[in-house]
């Protein structure tokens, strides 16, 4: 388990570590039952005096979260209440950590938030496009041109199921990946978010198992634990998921979901091979279940062309498809496609009505504009040649200062790729080292389902200009060299 304890901060190691142990459990990444670690073991992790972790203790058994029994260890207290909330005793911490809420990864992202400072000079953290590589348009112009032909787009509400120029359009573009699909059999969403929020909400609910791979994009966590769902992960290697330990997980009780990114996958830049597609498929259809295909950048590849989405051999409705616009075109108007068939389509249509009567008619008339344009291919091809420049010249920095300490992915596409540390570095307290010299990554402890990794961290090259990438890298590295100075130890990662 790791432990990050701010020593500057000023708020006692005590609290501090109350604070990670609860955040765990109330998160659900400690689950009910779970053992906690003796404390001995915990003030040697965390680096604290024994009575710093008996007080901790303490302070969550006070407020109902743990229990102790004598001679055995520490647990996390089972509730048998169905919201799982917890009794709590009066220990005079603010009560409203009382409330349990459905979103509990939520709290990662506040406390990245919250370290953030709003001028890092190098982010290698949001996948987003640094402003030399954005599709050059005159945007003011297009939306007004949009607007005056057909004033309707704000002044009326448009069909549930997204605009049909929007959908004929992704139809066309949806060809050149080998997905055949009609326009009716499309929803647009606002994002690819609010397409697996609505799938959640659909198809999961309490007590239900939803699988993603291990690690994977952490939003989505948060979006099935919500739901009150169990959710399992399974590694990926370099074929992507481990379909084989999936299979071998269904034997108890098959999922309702499987999530997955299969293609430049999120976090580790990974292709899930065309023989592992099937074998999904396969096993979607024998236990009848659904996979939920997130595919925002499939077309962002640096050499052949990544295999066929799995939904374009889906011929009895398994898998709902998700393509957002977000990542190569423009996040701002928030629009994706979701495709299904048969009944799961028709209750997800009738979700996206009860959330909010349809997505904006401007923003989607925006996106078919740019997916019909004539500047589309030429684009994609620059932005395939340029991501793949700074993807080159991120891997030639890393052989370069870090070939010796430190392994990652070498991504055939897509915006960022996973790096992997020696076992004792923590990528979390190494990002607070990194915002002093203001750079930022996404630690890879919020991408697991389960205990989190720490020694892993995401870097996105394309939000850095390419000018700023041999800075930034070196920052970087020499950040983990002082790391691994304080920790001699450490053993080196194993090649993935
Ligand atoms: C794998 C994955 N799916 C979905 C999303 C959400 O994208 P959108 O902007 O379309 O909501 C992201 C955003 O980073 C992502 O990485």
């Amino acid at each position: 388990m790791q432990i990050n304890l701010n020593r500057q901060s000023g708020v006692p190691l005590v609290r501090q570590l109350y604070q990670e142990m609860a955040d765990r459990i109330r998160s659900g990444l400690l689950e009910e039952g779970a053992p906690l670690p003796s404390i001995r073991h915990l003030s040697r992790q965390a680096n604290v005096s024994f009575m710093t972790v008996v007080q901790a203790y303490e302070l969550l058994e006070q407020e109902g979260l743990i229990t102790r029994v004598q001679g055995k260890g520490t647990y996390v207290r089972r509730t048998n209440r169905r919201d799982g909330t917890v009794e709590r005793k009066d220990s005079g911490y603010d009560w409203q950590h009382t409330i349990a809420d459905y979103l509990p990864r939520a709290q990662f992202w506040r406390q990245l938030q919250q370290n953030t400072l709003p001028d890092t000079e190098i982010s290698f953290s949001l996948i987003s496009l640094s402003p030399d590589l954005v599709l050059q348009l005159d945007w003011a112009k297009m939306m007004q041109r949009i607007v005056a032909d057909d004033p309707a787009v704000l002044f009326s509400y448009g069909p549930v199921q997204g605009d049909a120029v929007l959908r004929e359009a992704a139809a066309v573009y949806l060809r050149s990946f080998g997905l055949a699909l009609r326009p009716e059999e499309m929803i647009v969403m606002n994002g690819a978010q609010q397409g697996i929020d609505q799938v959640a909400r659909c198809f999961v609910g309490p007590g239900d198992t939803v699988v993603t791979e291990a690690p994977t994009y952490s939003a989505a966590i948060d979006v099935f634990r919500g739901r009150g769902a169990l959710v399992r992960s399974v590694p990926v290697d370099e074929e992507g998921m481990r379909v084989d330990l999936l299979a071998a997980m269904f034997d108890d009780k098959p999922p309702k979901l499987i999530y997955t990114v299969p293609t430049y996958h999120n976090p580790t830049g990974t292709v899930m091979s065309a023989r592992r597609r099937a074998q999904l498929l396969e096993l979607a259809e024998s236990c009848r279940c659904l996979i939920l295909e997130d595919d925002p950048w499939s077309e962002i590849c640096f050499g052949s062309k990544p295999p066929a989405p799995i939904k374009s051999m889906d011929r009895h409705g398994h898998v709902i498809y998700l393509k957002s616009f977000s990542k190569f075109l423009a996040p701002g108007c928030r629009v994706a496609i979701l495709a299904a068939t048969g009944t799961i389509l028709n209750r997800l249509a009738a979700a996206k009505a009860l959330t909010d009567l349809g997505s904006p008619l401007l923003t989607q008339r925006v996106v078919a504009a740019c997916l019909t344009s004539p500047l589309m291919n030429r684009y994609l091809r620059q932005l395939q040649t340029e991501l793949r420049k700074r993807r080159d010249r991120v891997l030639t920095l890393l052989q370069r200062h870090a070939s010796n300490k430190v392994r990652w992915t070498v991504p055939q596409g897509g915006f960022f790729l996973w790096l992997t540390m020696p076992d004792r570095i923590s990528a979390d307290e190494l990002l607070i080292a990194a915002r002093q010299r203001q750079i930022d990554f996404l630690p890879g402890s919020v991408c697991y389902p389960g205990e989190p990794e720490a020694n892993h961290l995401r870097i996105c090259f394309s939000n850095a200009e390419e000018a700023k990438l041999d800075e930034g890298i070196s920052r970087l590295c020499d950040l983990i060299d002082e790391s691994m100075e304080r920790a001699p130890h450490a053993v080196r990662p194993p090649v993935m």
